[in-house]
């Protein structure tokens, strides 16, 4: 994997915040608090490796308050680095249920990107990094991690569901179970909830 240092990731973010000061940072930190906190448990996967995928998971909201298309932009953006994990990070972290119509909010994407990011999905197999990613996204709330049902209803509140909510959400409690089972026991323990 070619990925940016702790430090060196650590500076995107803090660039990033100049331009786009919201939330997201704050999530973004705790992203990465837990995939680490989780990794630490788990053999197959590396603890600075997964702490840098979840603080640049959101990197595309440099470009300003988006909504889908925070994905194209991080994927962009991570791309022109030469990061091309961090930018697959960027591509998979919002979709553990592979189907865009699933996103909670607007598509602002073009209908290439829209195009683009469903071809990516398509045809990519997720690995443990894209699970452990689509989880701790789902943990962390601007100020800490928390229960993964009550940020999925943090998100249907602030940006909407739809018809694929469900199936969304369902994907998300595997992914709880899965990473239950890879480190032996209940994650909440791991990220101190
Ligand atoms: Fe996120």
């Amino acid at each position: 994997m070619k990925l940016p240092t702790i430090i060196e990731a650590e500076k995107l973010l803090n660039e990033a915040e100049q331009r786009n000061l919201r939330a997201w940072i704050g999530h973004s930190k705790t992203t990465a608090f837990c995939a680490k906190a989780i990794v630490e448990q788990c053999d197959n996967l590396n603890d600075d490796t997964s702490y840098i995928l979840g603080l640049l998971h959101d990197i595309g909201r440099r470009e300003g308050v988006t909504d889908m298309r925070h994905i194209i932009d991080g994927n962009n953006f991570m791309t022109s680095l030469g990061y091309d994990d961090c930018a697959r990070i960027c591509l998979t972290h919002s979709s553990p249920y592979k189907d865009i119509r699933s996103y909670n909010g607007q598509n602002d994407c073009t209908a290439e990107e829209t195009e683009f990011i469903k071809r990516f999905l398509d045809n990519t197999e997720y690995d443990d990094y894209d699970r452990l990613i689509q989880l701790c996204d789902a943990l962390a709330l601007p100020d800490g991690a928390t229960y993964i049902e009550k940020r999925l209803v943090d998100v249907v509140m602030r940006r909407g569901f739809n018809d694929l909510t469900i199936q969304k959400w369902k994907a998300f409690l595997y992914l709880k179970d899965y990473f239950d089972k890879q480190t032996g026991t209940d994650i909440y323990k791991l990220i101190g909830v």
